[in-house]
C-alpha cells in the first residue's frame, strides 16, 4: 500500500494524527518556533519526558507521548542549520524526514504530520527543503508498508503553494 502525501495549511498542534514531527534542537529541551507551540500545547510531561532522552543528535529522530496534544505521539527530530549548503545540509535534512517516518513506522503511527524543518530559526531556503521533504518522504514511504498517510503542515500560503506544486508534480 502506498502512502497517501498531502498538504495543507494549519497549526501542526491541533492536528488528530498518529504522529506530529517537532523541528527540535538538539538539548530537545524546547524552544521558539513549532518546538514552543508542540510543548505549551503538549504540557509540562512532554518537557519531563524529554529530560530523560538525553538529547538528540541533528538528523536524528526520537519519539515520545503527545499528552495533552490530538495526536498520540510526538517525533523530535533536529535539522540542520543552514550554512549556504556545503557543509552536508541536504543529506542531514533528509534525513530527518527518513528517520522520523522509520520511527513512526516501527511505533505503529500510521499517520505522519511534518512542519517545515530547518525553514525557520535554521534558515533553510524553502523551496529547497520542500523539494527534499517531498522527495525522501516519497521514498522512505514506498518502502515502509506501516505508513498510510503523510501530512506536509504548512504555516503559511506561500509555504502550502510550494509543497502544492511539488505535489502535483508526478514523482521524478
Ligand atoms: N505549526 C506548523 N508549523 C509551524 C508552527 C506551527 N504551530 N510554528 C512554526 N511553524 C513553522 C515555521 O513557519 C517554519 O516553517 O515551522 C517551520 C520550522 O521553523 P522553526 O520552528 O523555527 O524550526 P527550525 O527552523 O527547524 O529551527 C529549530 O528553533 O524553535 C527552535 O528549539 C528549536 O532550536 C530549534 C530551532
Amino acid at each position: 500500500m502506498t502512502a497517501t502525501l498531502r498538504a495543507l495549511q494549519a497549526d501542526i498542534t491541533t492536528l488528530p494524527v498518529d504522529a506530529i514531527v517537532n523541528a527540535a534542537n538538539s538539548s530537545l529541551l524546547g524552544g521558539g518556533g513549532v518546538d514552543g507551540a508542540i510543548h505549551r500545547a503538549a504540557g509540562p510531561e512532554l518537557l519531563q519526558e524529554c529530560r530523560g532522552l538525553g538529547g538528540c543528535p541533528t538528523g536524528e529522530a526520537k519519539l515520545t507521548r503527545g499528552y495533552r496534544l490530538p495526536a498520540r505521539f510526538v517525533i523530535h527530530t533536529v535539522g540542520p542549520v543552514w550554512h549556504g549548503g556545503t557543509r552536508g545540509e541536504p543529506a542531514l535534512l533528509a534525513s530527518c524526514y527518513r528517520r522520523s517516518l522509520e520511527v513512526a513506522a516501527a511505533n505503529g503511527a500510521a499517520s505522519v504530520a511534518f512542519p517545515g524543518i530547518s525553514t525557520g530559526v535554521y534558515g533553510y531556503p524553502k523551496d529547497e527543503a520542500a523539494r527534499i521533504a517531498v522527495a525522501t518522504v516519497r521514498e522512505s514511504a514506498a518502502v515502509l508498508p506501516a505508513i498510510a498517510e503523510v501530512i506536509f503542515c504548512c504555516f503559511s500560503a506561500g509555504d502550502l503553494a510550494l509543497y502544492a506544486a511539488l505535489l502535483g508534480a508526478a514523482p521524478a
